[in-house]
């Protein structure tokens, strides 16, 4: 007997890993929004649903982590399942043991590993020599859980993801990649408007107007704001330096001057745009305080949303 397309989908995604979203069909990354939206519902009516009972994320952090730590954290437990904690200084990681070990040693205790860390390579790696399900959860190539969590924001606020406009205004970064990936899968129309010489990376870009032509979203890369900004259903902004990249801060600071996202510039956008950041930001810099803490601020029900849509992706994959 046939089974429901929600139940192929399900039966479609259990095992796998949550790399990027590049690695997903438009109607899986759906699902995963859907499910969330769903699971969110039934936590806020106090009502429980256990499916990881008896199994144990571990989650790896070579960098630091407010949102992702705690959202895992917790989302495990509501899942009914555990979470370890797990600093790379304090694994034998730290000390030069190699990442295929650390894989397959791992996969001897735990149902899934969640990493945080620099190389993306390392994700791949690890995802390659582990045998159980691996979540990136962020690298300095992409940041997936976040976009995804966004995504599922703009669907709860706007009722709809195709056709609306998506602006990103800022460094081309992991956030943008992911965001850009996401857009693309989803039918969304995406513009990034960075200074010259921080565009997004080449690679993902060409990817996701392939993505883009499929599903009848659309592309702008530019360095004009103003332009990207145009009209735009959601505006979006990260730190001008991310994690690793702290050493380059007084260089970017003078690079992104034009780039701040404040009152002048979101004039340019809807009337009812919402405004996101994956947090955490810097106030006065990329985005002005009356923008970030203004009405059209979404930051906190993003923030939020990460719990929700990694328990959607830890109950599909584990
Ligand atoms: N947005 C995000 O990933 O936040 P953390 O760095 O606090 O995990
Ligand atoms: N682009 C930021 C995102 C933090 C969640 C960073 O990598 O530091």
């Amino acid at each position: 007997m046939a089974g429901t397309v929600e139940q192929d989908l399900a039966m479609q995604l259990r095992g796998r890993d949550f790399i990027g979203l590049v690695d997903y069909a438009p109607e899986e990354i759906q699902y995963l929004i859907d499910l969330a939206i769903e699971l969110k519902q039934k936590q806020k009516a106090g009502e429980l649903y256990q499916p990881l009972k008896g199994k144990t994320l571990g989650m790896i952090f070579e960098k630091s982590s407010t949102r992702t730590r705690v959202s895992f954290e917790v989302g495990m437990y509501q899942l009914g399942g555990h979470a370890l904690f797990l600093s790379k200084n304090d694994l034998q990681l730290g000390r030069g043991e190699t990442i295929y070990d650390t894989a397959q040693t791992m996969s001897r205790y735990l149902d899934g590993i969640m990493i945080r860390t620099y190389a993306h390579r390392t994700v791949i790696d690890l995802a390659r020599a582990a045998t159980i399900p691996v979540i990136n959860g962020l690298t300095d190539l992409s940041h997936p859980c976040q976009a995804l969590a966004d995504y599922q924001t703009v669907q709860e606020k706007k009722g709809r993801l195709q056709g609306l406009k998506v602006a990103y205004i800022g460094d081309g970064n992991n956030m943008v990649h992911s965001l850009m990936m996401g857009a693309a899968k989803l039918g969304i129309h995406f513009a990034v408007a960075t200074p010259e010489g921080y565009e997004p990376d080449s690679e993902v870009l060409q990817l996701s107007k392939e993505s883009a032509a499929q599903t009848g979203g659309s592309l702008y890369v530019g360095t004009d704001a103003k332009e990207a900004i145009a009209d735009a259903d959601v505006v979006y902004t990260d730190v001008w330096a991310s994690m690793g990249f702290e050493a380059e801060q007084k260089e970017r600071e003078i690079a992104f001057k034009n780039y701040q996202v404040n009152d002048e510039l979101v004039k340019y956008a809807k009337k009812d745009y919402l405004f996101m950041h994956c947090l955490p930001a810097h106030r006065g810099e990329e985005v002005s305080e009356s923008v970030i803490d203004g009405r059209n601020s979404v930051i906190f029900d993003q923030a939020e949303n990460r719990l929700h849509a990694q328990k959607a992706v830890m109950a599909a994959i584990m």
